[in-house]
């Protein structure tokens, strides 16, 4: 029922919406509302050849629900980070944050990420207890703009273990 899939162009304006939700903002390191032509800048950088990241689209039974991203792989390809995780607001609560995280942690391990990072907002209850419900430990945290960023690890096993 949920699936991941490349981000294409044609996700900009639902994307926009779910990034730009209020309560979406308030978890993020940037909690500006910005126009869409800068939306639109950001994602189109996207499909740069020289993009390393991959940012996908979580699906459910076909209609676009969310997203989610996997970058910042270190040169041996055995870390990465996760985030820009957003599931739509009227959405939430459905179980589909949970799935789709999930799949993330299939997709990076089956691709030979054998170490996970992520950060999460002190106060964002609902994405902590699920990276934490998932194995994320806390490694550290760190203040920025008088808000605290937890980060969260996770360690990987092989495919074949
Ligand atoms: C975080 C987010 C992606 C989770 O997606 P979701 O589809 O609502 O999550 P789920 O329905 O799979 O719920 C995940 C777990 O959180 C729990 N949960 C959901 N909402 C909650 C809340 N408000 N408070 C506490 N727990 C909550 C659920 O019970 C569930 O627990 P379980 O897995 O043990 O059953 C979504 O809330 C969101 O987009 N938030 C705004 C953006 C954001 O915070 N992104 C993460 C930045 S680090």
């Amino acid at each position: 029922m949920i699936r991941l899939r490349e981000v294409t162009l044609a996700d900009a304006p639902a994307l926009y919406r779910w990034r730009m939700d209020p309560e979406t903002r308030r978890q993020f390191h940037d909690t500006r509302e910005v126009p869409y032509e800068a939306h639109l800048a950001f994602v189109r950088r996207y499909f740069d050849p020289a993009n390393t990241d991959h940012w996908l689209i979580v699906e459910a039974a076909g209609e676009p629900v969310g997203a989610i991203a996997l970058y910042d792989r270190s040169p041996d390809g055995e870390e990465a980070e996760w985030g820009r995780f957003v599931i739509a607001p009227e959405h939430r609560g459905k179980g589909w944050g949970r799935r789709s995280l999930e799949l993330l942690i299939d997709h990076a391990r089956e691709t030979g990420v054998r170490r996970l990072r992520c950060e999460v907002l002190a106060g964002n209850t609902a994405a902590e207890e699920l990276y934490r419900r998932l194995g994320f430990t806390e490694t550290g945290s760190y203040q920025d703009g008088g808000r605290t960023f937890r980060r969260l690890s996770l360690t990987l096993t092989k495919v074949e273990d």
